[in-house]
């Protein structure tokens, strides 16, 4: 029996050419192709050649020529039905067998088409109707235009046990739309399988309905529910959006893979149709590589909660084995918090466009989602996590790649035990000297004055740095008085002068303040501070002066914000939490790594008399 044409376009199109070729004969890539020693001559220099693009091969020594049909046939020497039927199985695609029950399951899928097709009709009727109204207002409610209710084609499944089957008119027996999953069977009979639900069809590649999501109204439980797997609806193989994302996806709009249905609708809405969504499972490796096929490098934007980032990590472990130097995916990661629908809402495309351009590659994201929240205090503890970032990366099947993901994490690694042992240093090498050195700096009062008569010298320094800027604090009110008029200053001229930011100063009254500063004998000390300092010496003294000064209160002020998002868990406590952090994380290493090159405040020792 013949196999249908479309049947194997789907096999030359689901298996890659070169992969397959590759397990028999060793490819190298050339331009878009490959080559290699031909498996159907002896030779010596590779004359085989591989068109991935075309789909065949060609061999200039012996003339041998085909598709991966053909290939596996001589290569394997099969017969074309067994070849076909093994090529098949590696593409997990089910073979079409012409039995009179094949032909009596492919008239019943066609059928299955059919009650989806038409389920949709009525509750895309319904949601429009005056018993629609409470959903549609509730589509609207959550920012979807009617355009895009229409584009997707919501509906509305009443809140009754026999409306599909009344809808559907007796057009289909009842055991189709049990199969379609439309109707559930029950003790007392069939019933329908969403009520009073909004509905998401569902649709395969082509764009025919073959499944639905229904959502409640409100906090009911569970909020979505899917059709069940049915001989036209497999979850692990479906992307919601997929048929719209092919038409828009192109070089520069890779798919981007989001957790929900109204994530790809709200990414509609905001301008990006490349959106799609797999229906409540993980993503799988079939959908992976439907993906692949319409960009080389997808993108994963899931939400910005741990559960969404863990997904985002588990989706990299089951990428790692079918990743190239050609074939990766990147992660977007979203504010906590946030969903693509909600940052759409609040933030607008715009902040979605920024996210998506921050897209992380898989080696950034491999290291940053193993090692943010995370300490690692110990030598053995980076030990731990490099062991087991280098287990992840042997399922890497691609050699190149993987060598240079290997490097990268060690590299990572290394960088990060140099930071352990530095942060030890000075601890072991007279630490108490250190402290006794800075006693003088560690006055709150002389420190705030020093600093604010550093930057009033040297403005720059707090115009690039506003975020340390605004935590001086002083309990003196003149000094918080100076700070706050110093702050405005520079907020309305960024690249002011010394000279003209200490005219406007004492124009608005500061000129005793500033001289009480200047009297006093610590910044007599101060030299790096100084006018006509080096602005190098100023930065990175006032920086070191602020750390060791501030340090206590910025940790303070971390372990206020970080209370504060436990209790409150808004976005902007932890906008604040990690500014704190980085903050201090800084801070930690500047106070104790600048003594270890370049240190202004040892040179600012009270110089004896001479
Ligand atoms: P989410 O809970 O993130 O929902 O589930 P969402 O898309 O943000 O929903 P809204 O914004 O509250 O409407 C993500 C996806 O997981 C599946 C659905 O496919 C949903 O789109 N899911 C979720 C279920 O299958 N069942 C559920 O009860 C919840
Ligand atoms: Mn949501």
């Amino acid at each position: 029996m013949a196999f249908a044409p479309s049947f194997l376009d789907e096999i030359r199109q689901r298996l890659s050419l070169a992969g397959v070729i590759g397990r028999r004969v060793k490819l190298q890539k050339r331009g878009h192709d490959y080559i290699g020693l031909c498996p159907f001559h002896k030779e010596k220099t590779p004359s085989f050649n591989v068109v991935e693009d075309k789909a065949f091969y060609h061999c200039f020594g012996c003339g041998a020529h085909g598709d991966v049909i053909g290939f596996t046939m001589r290569v394997e020497n099969l017969g074309f039905r067994e070849a076909v039927e093994q090529l098949a199985r590696q593409a997990g695609l089910a073979l079409p067998v012409e039995t009179p029950q094949a032909r009596a399951e492919a008239a019943r899928a066609a059928t299955l088409n059919e009650v989806c097709a038409a389920a949709a009709e009525s509750f895309e009727r319904q949601l429009w109707s005056p018993g629609g109204a409470a959903a549609l207002d509730y589509l609207r409610g959550r920012g979807l235009s009617d355009e895009l209710i229409r584009k997707f084609r919501l509906g509305w499944a009443p809140d009754s046990r026999s409306f599909i089957a009344s809808a559907l008119g007796g057009r289909f027996p009842e055991a189709l739309l049990v199969e379609a999953g439309l109707l559930r069977q029950g003790e007392q009979g069939a019933f329908d399988f969403f009520r009073g639900r909004v509905i998401f069809p569902i649709c395969d590649r082509a764009g025919r309905v073959i499944a639905f999501g229904g959502r409640t109204l409100g906090d009911g439980q569970p909020k979505y529910l899917n059709s069940p797997d049915t001989p036209i609806f497999h979850k692990g193989r479906t992307l919601y959006g997929l048929h719209l994302a092919r038409a828009a996806a192109g070089p520069d709009t890779p798919p981007i893979v989001t957790e929900g249905y109204m994530d790809v609708i709200a990414l509609h809405g905001a301008g990006f149709e490349t959106a799609v969504a797999p229906l409540g499972t993980a993503l799988t490796e079939e959908h992976l590589a439907e993906l692949w096929r319409l960009h080389p490098e997808p993108v994963v934007c899931f939400d910005g909660d741990a559960a969404g980032r863990r997904a985002a990590s588990r989706t990299l472990d089951r990428a790692l084995p079918h990743l190239t130097t050609e074939r990766a995916v990147k992660f977007v990661s979203l504010p906590p918090k946030h969903d693509p629908d909600s940052l759409i809402r609040e933030k607008g495309a715009a902040a979605m466009r920024d996210a998506l351009a921050g897209a992380a590659a898989v080696s950034d994201f491999l290291w940053s989602s193993a090692t943010e929240d995370k300490v690692f205090p110990t030598v053995e503890a980076i030990a731990q996590l490099e062991a087991q970032l280098l287990k992840r990366l042997k399922a890497i099947g691609d050699r190149g790649l993987q060598f240079h993901l290997r490097r990268f994490v060690s590299d990572q690694t290394s960088a990060l035990y140099w930071k352990h042992r530095r942060r030890r240093l000075p601890k072991e090498g007279g630490g108490r000297q250190l402290s006794a050195r800075l006693g003088a700096a560690e006055n709150p009062w002389r420190a705030a004055a020093v600093l604010l008569a550093g930057v009033v010298n040297h403005p720059s320094i707090a115009a690039d740095d506003v975020d340390r800027f605004v935590m001086i604090r002083s309990d003196d009110p003149g000094l918080a008085r100076l700070a706050e008029a110093i702050l405005g200053v520079i907020a309305s001229q960024h690249d002011i002068t010394g000279a003209e930011l200490r005219q406007r100063l004492e124009e608005l009254g500061f000129a005793p303040t500033l001289a009480a500063i200047e009297r006093s004998e610590i910044w007599q000390a101060a030299r790096f501070l100084h006018p006509g300092a080096d602005p190098y010496d100023a930065a990175l003294g006032w920086r070191a002066l602020f750390s060791r000064a501030l340090l206590p209160e910025a940790r303070r002020e971390l372990a206020a914000a970080t209370e504060e998002w436990e209790r409150e868990q808004t976005p902007e406590a932890w906008d604040r939490v990690e500014r704190l952090r980085r903050l201090v994380a800084e801070q930690n290493s500047e106070a104790e790594l600048v003594p270890l090159q370049r240190d202004p405040i040892e040179r600012w020792r009270p110089q004896p008399a001479a």
